[in-house]
């Protein structure tokens, strides 16, 4: 049955996983939930102050034009709406927690996964499910885990970036590792040349290697699209050794590059970041955008400040 979710995932795909950049396609977008109607339900039922609702400008370069809102009193039907005429992108994290139909569905996905990918075990399976507005776009940035996104209905396209320098520092990466900022790191046009661009419509997937940087833009129509996080004990393991580089960079002043470190030093590290961890060499904080706007459909964009 979970044949029919990956339909031209081969072994070449399955060999690539987690090294490359993947393109492949699936069976989602034939699905009923991703109706109109289904999508306004969701809307509803996805708990409302959960919600990631932001807007932003038209220019790659201009990230700090990236700002978070809130929609306290709409309808999903009127949020709905809103997506379609205003400049809103709508983030439901962690919807495999909150509902029971998305648990079902991400358990679904990853299965299929599993079972076409020889020796893969996926664990914090993170569902978000993304609707957003003609042209709307996420800014240059990496994720911590490994991703799959999936096209399910409009057109976006998506430019990948291999997780090395220029495109991804080391002290950049580690900053994001150790939550010292948000997931944005350093970027420039120039970065394109050397990028994957795919052109993901309804039916494709896409995955790339982990932390690999990425940048998304919606053409002229409605989007929706599943971001699915997960780690692989391996990318645990990069992720924990990272966050050892940023101490011993940023504590001790050595300078570590993760790219050399071999699978043995890796595993070290892993290691210790726990018994940093514990040692509480840096202080963990969350970063929060501030809300800023409310949905409004009435004002231009959907967007209306609030102070
Ligand atoms: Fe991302």
């Amino acid at each position: 049955m979970t044949q029919t979710i990956l339909t031209d995932w081969d072994a070449a795909k399955a060999a690539a996983f987690e090294k490359e950049n993947i393109v492949a396609r699936h069976t989602l977008h034939q699905r009923e939930i991703f109706s109109d109607e289904g999508l306004i339900d969701l809307l509803d039922r996805y708990p409302r102050e959960a919600m990631g609702i932001y807007t932003m400008g038209l220019d790659p370069l201009d990230s700090k034009s990236f700002r978070a809102g809130n929609a306290p009193d709409l309808s999903g039907r009127e949020l709905f709406q809103a997506i379609h005429e205003g400049r809103i992108w709508v983030n439901m994290r962690k919807a495999n927690e909150h509902l029971p139909d998305y648990h079902a569905l991400t358990r679904e996905m990853f299965d299929a996964l599993e079972e076409q990918t020889p020796g893969l075990k996926t664990m914090k399976q993170d569902t978000s499910i993304l609707i957003s507005s003609p042209n709307a776009q996420v800014f240059y940035h990496l994720d911590v885990p490994l991703v799959t996104l999936w096209q399910v209905r409009g057109v976006k396209n998506v430019w990948l970036y291999p997780p090395e320098t220029p495109f991804l520092e080391d002290d950049d990466l580690e900053t994001v590792v150790l939550k010292e900022s948000e997931e944005e790191v350093p970027y420039a046009l120039s970065f394109d040349d050397g990028a994957q661009k795919v052109r993901l419509e309804p039916g494709m997937m896409a995955t790339w290697p982990q932390n690999g940087p990425h940048r998304i833009v919606n053409e002229d129509m409605v989007n929706v699209s599943l971001s699915c996080e997960f780690q692989t004990m391996k990318s645990v393991v990069r992720a924990n050794a990272i966050y050892t580089n940023g101490v011993l960079r940023r504590n001790f002043g050595l300078h570590p590059a993760i790219a050399k470190d071999g699978m043995l030093s890796l595993y070290a590290k892993a290691a210790i970041a726990r018994i940093f961890k514990k040692l509480k060499f840096r202080k963990a904080f969350a970063y929060q955008i501030p809300r800023t706007f409310v949905v409004d459909p009435t004002s231009e964009q959907a967007v209306r400040d609030i102070a």
